[in-house]
C-alpha cells in the first residue's frame, strides 16, 4: 500500500458542505428549488436533479411558481430578493454562508449610519451583487487599482470598506491602502475568509514532502488551476484530473508518498474514489 497524504481541506469549504448538505437534506419535500446552481459543479446539480430539486434562476422565474421550497445557497442574496421570496409566500431555507451574513450585517447597518459602502470585490459575482443589495444607499464595487484611483468622494465623506469573502488578501491590502489615503473618514472591515488560502498552504506543504501530487477539481475551475500551478511549483511530478478516469496510475507507479488535494467544488465521493484507488 502507498503512502497517501490527504489534505483536510480538499474541497468544500465549510460554507459550501453546509449549503449542499441542506439541499440534499430537503430534497424529498415537493417542489424543491435553489436560487441559483447550489454549486459550480455539474455532477452535483445533476445528482439533485435527479431528486427533484430544480434551480431557478431569476425572479421572473419565480414568479411562474406557486408553492414550495426555495434554497438560498451559500454565497447569498440581496435583501430584495430575499424580500421577494417571502413575499412570494414560499417557504425559505437560508443556506447562505455564516461569513457573508456577517457582511451582508455590516452592510446594513454602517449604510444605515450613513456611511458610503465600498466592496472590494468582482461586481460580476454573485455573492458581491448580493452584499451591494443589503446597502441602504448604492454601493461602490472596486476591484482594479484603476477604479480604486478614480474613486472620488466628498472630502468628509464617512466610508466603510468590506470584502468579497473570496477576494486575494494582497490585492485587497493594496486596493485598501490607495483609497485610505484619500483622506476619508474609512473603517475597515477585512471579510476576506481564510477557507482557500489554507486550502492553498496545506497544498503547498504537503506537495513540498511528497513524490507526486494529484490535485483533484474542475476544468474550469480558477481555484483548482491555481491549486495546481502551487503544487506544481514544489512538485514537478503534479497531476491535474477531474475524476479519477483521468489519472493514469502508471505514472504514479514510481512514486512512494503521493499527495492528494481538491478544488472547493469537488464533492467527497470523488476525492474518496480517488484516494482509495491511488492507496491501492
Ligand atoms: Fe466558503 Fe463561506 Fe468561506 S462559503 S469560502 S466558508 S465565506
Amino acid at each position: 500500500m502507498k503512502n497517501v497524504v490527504l489534505a483536510k481541506s480538499a474541497g468544500f469549504c465549510f460554507g459550501v458542505k453546509r449549503a449542499v448538505d441542506t439541499v440534499y437534506e430537503n430534497a424529498s419535500k415537493e417542489n424543491v428549488y435553489t436560487f441559483g446552481p447550489i454549486i459550480h459543479n455539474e455532477e452535483v446539480v445533476k445528482d439533485l436533479e435527479k431528486k427533484g430539486v430544480k434551480v431557478i434562476n431569476s425572479l421572473e422565474e419565480l414568479d411562474r411558481i406557486k408553492t414550495g421550497t426555495i434554497i438560498i445557497r451559500s454565497h447569498g442574496v440581496s435583501k430584495n430578493v430575499y424580500d421577494a421570496i417571502k413575499r412570494h409566500g414560499m417557504e425559505i431555507v437560508d443556506a447562505t454562508c455564516p461569513f457573508v451574513l456577517k457582511i451582508h450585517k455590516i452592510v446594513r447597518e454602517e449604510s444605515e449610519k450613513g456611511k458610503q459602502i465600498i466592496i472590494i470585490g468582482n461586481e460580476n459575482h454573485p455573492e458581491v451583487k448580493g452584499i451591494m443589495g443589503w446597502s441602504v444607499t448604492p454601493a461602490i464595487v472596486i476591484d482594479t487599482v484603476k477604479k480604486a484611483q478614480d474613486l472620488e468622494l466628498e472630502q468628509e465623506s464617512q466610508v466603510c470598506i468590506v470584502s468579497q469573502t473570496t477576494f486575494n488578501y494582497k490585492k485587497f491590502q493594496e486596493l485598501v491602502e490607495i483609497i485610505s489615503k484619500k483622506g476619508y473618514n474609512t473603517n475597515i472591515s477585512n471579510t476576506i475568509c481564510n477557507a482557500t488560502e489554507e486550502r492553498q498552504t496545506e497544498a503547498r506543504d504537503i506537495a513540498k514532502q511528497v513524490d507526486a501530487m494529484v490535485v483533484v477539481g474542475g476544468s474550469s475551475s480558477s481555484n483548482t488551476r491555481k491549486l495546481y500551478e502551487i503544487c506544481k511549483n514544489e512538485c514537478d511530478n503534479t497531476f491535474y484530473i477531474q475524476t479519477l478516469s483521468d489519472l493514469d496510475l502508471s505514472k504514479l507507479g514510481m512514486a512512494d508518498c503521493i499527495g492528494i488535494t481538491a478544488g472547493a467544488s469537488t464533492p467527497n465521493n470523488i476525492i474518496e474514489e480517488v484516494y482509495t484507488n491511488v492507496r491501492a
